[in-house]
């Protein structure tokens, strides 16, 4: 039997049931599949739900506001996924009369949407043989054939794409993508792969020399930079502020407490010298320090400081917006601020 037969057969029988497996509508294809760049299923199965019921079909998500697909976002990480995918839904509404494009070509000039996605779309939605390249299918494919170009390289797309093409099956296209995913969700696991129940295991040279665990291969990323965010939680009379962070960083789109970064760790002192000198029109009380644990972004270390100031008044200040604390929960928020105010009485 061919590789694709052997997949698509152990598919059938122990695939997953996944909302998304269950339509051949493209919004709803290219939605997951979104989000499942973002997360693992399990995490990304209540917010493919949640943006279902709220955006039904791409006209509702394009009428939303971008506050709100942020909010529905939240906790996915990445918002510059959520903008993308509130840009494209636009176009797609506005401009294509709600038609989603149907061709591999047209996908792939989506905002937001690359190789991955495209074939996805195209081969889930219209059959279309086109083989899907994702971290699964690096994994399959390396160790079955015993490939050891970088997987992270720049040549590994040009590598793995002929070998991804020879295996897929043409006219069940969609079935194979969505089975040697699976294959690599579910059995060639990064560690601990159960090549015992594995339909491809007779044929992997991995598995031959009992040396899966070495691939794939992953060229080394670049050390992560460490940040340190100090937030002005300021309280006055139940109320707070936030800013939206408009410049291109981290978490663009979201709101936040007015922030001082530095490069290490600030004391209260050098906390209160800019505030005299930021804000000079607000009577500062008193400054409590709440410590959050280290937020490991992909190429970051945030640590984050939350100074809890207290105004005892303000002297003619009319620039600053004061937020009543309650309402704090409408904003849409980076993970870090949300679990701060969580977590912290005066804000709940
Ligand atoms: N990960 C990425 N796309 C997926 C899909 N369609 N099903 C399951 N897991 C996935």
């Amino acid at each position: 039997m061919t590789i694709a037969d052997l997949l698509i057969n152990w598919y059938k029988d122990n695939k997953r049931d996944l909302p998304w497996r269950n339509t051949t509508d493209p919004y709803k294809i290219w939605l997951s599949e979104i989000i499942l760049q973002q997360t693992r299923v399990n995490q990304g199965l209540p917010y493919y739900n949640n943006f279902i019921t709220k955006y039904p079909s791409i006209h509702e998500l394009a009428n939303a506001s971008e506050e709100e697909v942020m909010k529905t976002w939240q906790g996915l990480g990445y918002y510059s996924r959520a903008r993308n995918l509130h840009a494209t839904a636009k176009i797609v509404s506005y401009e294509l009369n709600g038609v989603f494009p149907t061709s591999y070509k047209d996908i792939i000039n989506l905002k937001g949407v690359g190789h991955y996605t495209a074939a996805a779309i195209s081969s889930f939605a219209y059959k279309q043989v086109i083989p899907v390249i994702d971290g699964n299918v690096y994994r399959v494919l390396s160790r079955l054939y015993w490939i050891e170009t970088p997987i992270n390289s720049t040549q590994s797309l040009k590598v793995f794409e002929p070998i991804a093409r020879d295996c897929i099956s043409t006219n069940q296209p969609d079935i194979y993508n969505q089975a040697i995913m699976e294959l690599g969700a579910l059995i060639c696991t990064p560690k601990s792969p159960l090549c015992n129940k594995c339909p491809l295991n007779a044929k992997c040279t991995a598995f031959d020399k009992k040396e899966t665990d070495l691939l794939p291969i992953k060229l080394k990323t670049k050390k992560s930079r460490d940040r340190f965010f100090n937030y002005l939680a300021f309280i006055h009379q139940e109320k707070t502020i936030l800013q939206k962070r408009e410049n291109s960083d981290i978490w663009q789109g979201l709101y936040e407490f007015p922030l001082l970064e530095s490069t290490k760790e600030i004391n209260i002192e050098q906390v209160e010298k800019y505030l005299k000198k930021e804000y000079p029109n607000l009577n500062i009380g008193t400054i409590e320090l709440i410590k959050q644990p280290k937020h490991i972004l992909s190429h970051q270390n945030i640590y984050s400081f939350y100074w809890v100031i207290n105004i005892n008044a303000i002297n003619r200040e009319k620039n600053l917006t004061w937020i009543d604390l309650p309402e704090t929960k409408r904003y849409p928020v980076s993970k870090n601020i949300e679990r701060f105010l969580n977590t912290n009485s005066v804000f709940l």
